[in-house]
Order: structure tokens, then sequence, then C-alpha cells
């Protein structure tokens, strides 16, 4: 375990800087290797993950690990944290002041592993980190905004009841990993979209 990793996920434990402090069961963490080429960032913990205080253990991460599968992946081998680390009541969408409050500890996770690329899972991510929506539209496509790439995807959650957004969302996956080796290599990769901020 990396020593500063870890004290961001003690202080993410403790916190009660929102108010979805006070209706969780445990904050949830960012989970997974500080060496990843990559961070995976979901919208916000839902039952399984508040019982458990752990990313995408619940039937959406079931699908995204089944995605990591295909891609010849392990999530082990990855890093996957939130937007927010607390259970919103009812899964509700997590509200502006919710997400200000608690995006420190996404810029400090980035900062201390300085991934290659940030996968946004879904709508709410892409409009959070990017200001971005219809993420059907820019399902797939690779984004560089202030010297980091993202890449888009849906959200796993999506595919729970559309077999037919299973395989977009594995096809998205296998082309990230793809990026991450071109990457690797030093390749030139096309960036789809440039934001400037
Ligand atoms: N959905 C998310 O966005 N995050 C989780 O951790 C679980 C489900
Ligand atoms: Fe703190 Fe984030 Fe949980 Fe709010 S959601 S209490 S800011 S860790």
């Amino acid at each position: 375990m990396n020593q500063k990793l870890d004290k961001v996920k003690q202080n993410v434990i403790k916190c009660t800087k929102c108010e979805l402090a006070k209706t969780r069961t445990n904050s949830v963490p960012g989970k997974g290797d500080f060496k990843s080429d990559v961070i995976f960032v979901g919208e916000a913990p839902g039952k399984n993950e508040d019982k458990n205080g752990e990313p995408f253990v619940g039937v959406a991460g079931k699908k995204l690990s089944a995605a990591l599968e295909e891609a010849g992946m392990s999530r082990e081998k990855v890093y996957i944290t939130n937007i927010v680390k607390c259970r919103p009541p009812k899964n509700r969408v997590p509200k502006t002041i919710e997400r200000e409050t608690c995006q420190d500890y996404l810029k400090q996770e980035i900062a201390i592993i300085k991934p290659k690329l940030i996968c946004i899972l879904g709508n709410t991510v892409f409009n959070s980190l990017l200001g971005g929506s219809e993420i059907m539209k820019f399902r797939g496509k690779i984004v560089q905004k202030d010297n980091q790439l993202y890449f888009l995807t849906i959200h796993p959650a999506a595919t729970i009841y559309n077999q037919k957004l299973i395989e977009v969302l594995n096809e998205d996956i296998v082309k990230l990993f793809e990026l991450i080796k071109e990457l690797k290599n030093d390749k030139k990769i096309t960036i789809d979209i440039e934001y400037s901020s």
C-alpha cells in the first residue's frame, strides 16, 4: 500500500464534510493497485458498497469485473473509485454540492497514482469531471484536458438490464487497454476531443 494513498483512505473513512456522512453506513474509499495505468471513476457507492466499504462490489461491480476480464485484465491490477465516496440515500444522483465537497479526494487519488488514462463511467461522472452529457454519443472517445487523458464509456449499471450494452462496455474496455498499450510504447494516439479550462 502506498502511504499517501492510505492517508487519503483514512481521511475518507472519517470524513464528515458533507450531508452524505449522516446517512452512510461506511465511506467507500478508492481501491486497487496504486501503480495502475488507469483509474476507473464511478458515480457513487450503492447499497452493497455502503455495507462493505468497497467500491463496485454489487451487481454493477460484477459487470465491470467481467468487462475487465474480457479485456484480459483483473480488478486487482487497476484502481477503482467514485466521484462521491458515500452512498446517497436511495441511490439518488449525488448533488452538485456533494460532488464539489468530495472532489479533493479524487484529485488526491489522481495526483498520487498519476494514471495514463482516467476512465469515466457514465453520464454523472462525465458531467462532474468534464461538464459533458450524452455519454452514448461520446463513448469510446478520448478526451484531453489539462494534460490529462480521459476515456469515456457507459456506467456498468446500465448494462444490467440491457444485453446490448454489455457488448458496448466490453468493446470500450478492450479499446481502453489497447490505448494504454500504445501509450506505454510511446505511440501517438488520436485525441478525439480537447477541452481547455
Ligand atoms: N456504482 C457506482 O457508480 N459506484 C459503485 O461503487 C458501485 C456502483
Ligand atoms: Fe466526505 Fe465525500 Fe463522504 Fe461527503 S461524500 S462525507 S465529502 S467522503
